[in-house]
């Protein structure tokens, strides 16, 4: 993504219903698959703990005229291979509708104080500490080491 998407990118997000925060914080790394006219019909990215050994996963989008057609577990992959490319050992990510789409990529349900504590620089874990959003959240992990 490049700083030009911004725009769309967040329009995007806005019409999936995921967080916005942080989308241009420094280990925020972000992707979009658009169509033939160029307009977004998927994205992915994760964010890196400090230590770069965690990743957290987010902003993982399909629009909605082309889900359930495998795009979304593509996407998925994709920052996960990402991530582990980059030496990242565990992917964390939050969700409290999509679980057995997750579930179906390798996550297992996960303490959200582990989450919140592998994670505490980023930005997102940040947002949903101070906002109390954290207690109200599902967690999910999956080792990219094996
Ligand atoms: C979650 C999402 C990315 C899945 O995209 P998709 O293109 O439909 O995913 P796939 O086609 O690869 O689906 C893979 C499987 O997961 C299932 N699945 C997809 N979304 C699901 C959901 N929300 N709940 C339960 N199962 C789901 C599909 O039925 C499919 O199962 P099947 O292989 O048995 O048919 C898409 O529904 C979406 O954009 N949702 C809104 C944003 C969101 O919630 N993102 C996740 C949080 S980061």
């Amino acid at each position: 993504m490049s700083p030009s998407d911004t725009g769309s990118i967040r329009e995007f997000l806005r019409a999936a219903d995921l967080t916005l925060a942080g989308l241009d914080a420094p280990g925020v790394h972000l992707w979009v698959a658009r169509d033939e006219r160029g307009r977004i019909v998927g994205s992915t990215g994760f964010e890196l703990s400090a230590d770069g050994r965690h990743a957290l996963i987010r902003s993982v989008a399909v629009d909605p005229q082309q889900r359930s057609a495998g795009s979304g577990s593509r996407l998925a992959r994709f920052a996960m291979d990402a991530a582990r490319q980059r030496g990242v050992e565990r992917a964390w990510l939050f969700s409290r509708r999509s679980g057995p789409f997750w579930q179906k990529l390798g996550f297992t349900g996960a303490d959200r104080g582990e989450l919140a504590s592998a994670l505490a620089d980023t930005h997102q874990v940040r947002l949903f500490v101070e906002t109390g959003q954290l207690d109200r959240e599902v967690a999910w992990s999956c080792l990219l080491t094996s």
